[in-house]
């Protein structure tokens, strides 16, 4: 790692695919190299999991470098990013219990304020929608980003001027109030009710929301976050060039609202350009941006076109069913083995189940599929070609890996940026609109695995021929540049390249 850091001074950690590549794995590799470690997209949508020597510990919006708070590293929640406070606040309290200390995380007074009535905008919409929902992970993402861009939004700096926060909290719920009275009022109550919305405390039988119980409970928040929040953007600026900056990406490409699999995306730009936005920076300030993917396989969580799935649409419906868990999958499907080419569902529930594929905010099972190439050029069109491929070890000893090398669509005839595409039109390079994704069957080119445990690897060479071989195929089909293994969840077990 630390060769390939030498002369870089900005680091950003993004994913390539549907998020939950294992960033932090990576992330908290450079973080003995970083001063500063800044969020700058998405909010508690987000589930960082770390491991050291200290335990482990997911956290939804802290960066990941509070881990290392005996070396004094900066943290920074920036301005890009949405904040619930209930959230914050509680992932604060469990780092005092756990020991950490957090006197060095900073907070954007610009960051943008999650309020009830976007948690629960989310959630009614979310379970009024039926078939083809987005699968939203229910934090009031999407409303709160929305209501930046409709001038309805509130930010953590209001939370410190209480007259001002008064009126503009008033005409927010006023507004939230007219949309939700659209929605049958049992369920408005329902969700009000929920432990994440403070278990009814906010709500008013009349008017939907109690203006005054938000404000007061907001107004603590305030006084507590207080001497956290600054100005991250004018320090990030200064920093530039002297501290070693590490920008901790949230999501992944495929899920940008700029450049994802839209409209089944979150409501940031996951990209590079939008995390370097996201803490006050600008593309061209990132000296190395290391984009992570799975090794050989993918993960996507909530609805959305995935074209590669192992089960289709049946694995769809169950990860996205509600009542499918960890717990009850290992009963049910007990036989599920990875080598069952017959029945590619139970492949799946194989492939999640070594993979521990399990989200970390939602704890729902994520859907798995096999690497899928059309998406990684797409990616590759808009980022560097630098990519650390995570989890290889998940795939020991499965014998056969396939890799999606293009697609055939198969769908009605339809327009794209200015082609046309047919039903049999053969794309190597996919199209992230959901409408066209949807129809596109993968052409997959069958792989041998390797039949062995890949712990004692040290170096490139002591790599099984079989992972060799697939990883230059993908090298050659879609030009990414590999510059890390890892095939194992402790540090050490990094390859790097
Ligand atoms: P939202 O960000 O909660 O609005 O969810 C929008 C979509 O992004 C849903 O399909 C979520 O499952 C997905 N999503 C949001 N955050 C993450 C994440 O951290 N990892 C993977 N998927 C995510």
């Amino acid at each position: 790692m630390k060769k390939m850091l030498n002369n870089v001074k900005t680091l950003f950690v993004t994913c390539r695919q549907f998020g939950d590549t294992g960033k932090g794995k990576i992330v908290d590799a450079s973080a003995d190299w970083a001063d500063l470690i800044a969020r700058g997209n998405g909010g508690d949508n987000a589930g960082h999991t770390m491991c050291n020597t200290r335990g482990k510990l997911v956290t939804h919006l802290v960066p990941s470098g509070i881990l290392y708070d005996e070396f004094k590293k900066i943290n920074l929640i920036c301005s890009g990013t949405v904040i619930y406070p209930k959230t914050l606040l509680h992932e604060l309290e469990e780092l005092t219990q756990r020991g950490f200390s957090y006197n060095n995380l900073r907070i954007a007074f610009n960051a943008k304020l999650i309020t009830p009535a976007e948690v629960a905008l989310d959630r009614i919409r979310e379970s009024s929608s039926g078939k083809g929902k987005i699968g939203s992970t229910g934090k009031g993402i999407g409303p709160a980003y929305a209501d930046v861009v409709d001038r309805q939004g509130l930010l953590i700096n209001d939370l410190l001027n209480p007259d001002i926060f008064y009126i503009k909290l008033k005409r927010h719920l006023e507004y939230k109030q007219k949309i939700l009275k659209n929605y049958p009022a049992q369920l408005v109550q329902e969700v009000l009710f929920q432990e994440h919305l403070n278990f009814g405390q906010y709500f008013h039988a009349h008017d939907i929301f109690d203006v005054d119980a938000i404000f007061e409970q907001y107004i603590k928040y305030g006084i507590e976050l207080k001497p956290l929040i600054s100005d991250t953007d004018s320090f990030i600026r200064a920093s530039l060039g002297k501290l070693n900056i590490l920008a901790e990406g949230a999501q992944g490409d495929l899920l940008s609202i700029k450049y994802g699999t839209y409209p089944y995306v979150t409501s940031s730009d996951c990209t590079v350009a939008g995390l370097a936005e996201g803490i006050g920076l600008t593309k061209n300030d990132v000296d190395l941006s290391l984009g992570i993917i799975k090794g050989f396989y993918m993960t996507r969580v909530g609805g959305g076109p995935f074209p590669t799935e192992l089960g289709g649409q049946v694995s769809d419906d169950w990860c996205n069913g509600g009542k499918s868990n960890r717990k009850i999958e290992t009963e049910i499907y007990s036989q599920a083995s990875i080598n069952d080419a017959d029945n590619e569902f139970l492949q799946g529930v194989a492939l999640r189940r070594f993979g521990d594929e399990y989200g970390a905010t939602t704890g729902r099972p994520r859907r798995v599929g096999w690497l899928d190439l059309p998406l990684l050029r797409y990616v590759m069109t808009f980022n560097k070609p630098d990519i650390v491929l995570t989890k290889l070890d998940v795939l020991n000893n499965f014998k056969t890996i396939k890799i999606c090398h293009e697609y055939v669509y198969e769908g009605p005839p339809i327009y794209y940026a200015g082609k046309f595409i047919e039903n049999g039109s053969v794309l190597q390079v996919a199209i992230p609109d959901a409408a066209i994704l949807s129809y596109c069957r993968p052409s997959y080119t069958s792989f041998s695995g390797w039949q062995c445990d890949l712990s004692g690897c040290t170096d490139f060479a002591s790599l099984p021929k079989e992972l060799k071989f697939i990883l230059e195929f993908v090298v050659e089909e879609t030009g990414i540049l590999p510059r890390a293994i890892s095939i194992g969840a402790d540090r050490e077990e990094t390859i790097y390249l």
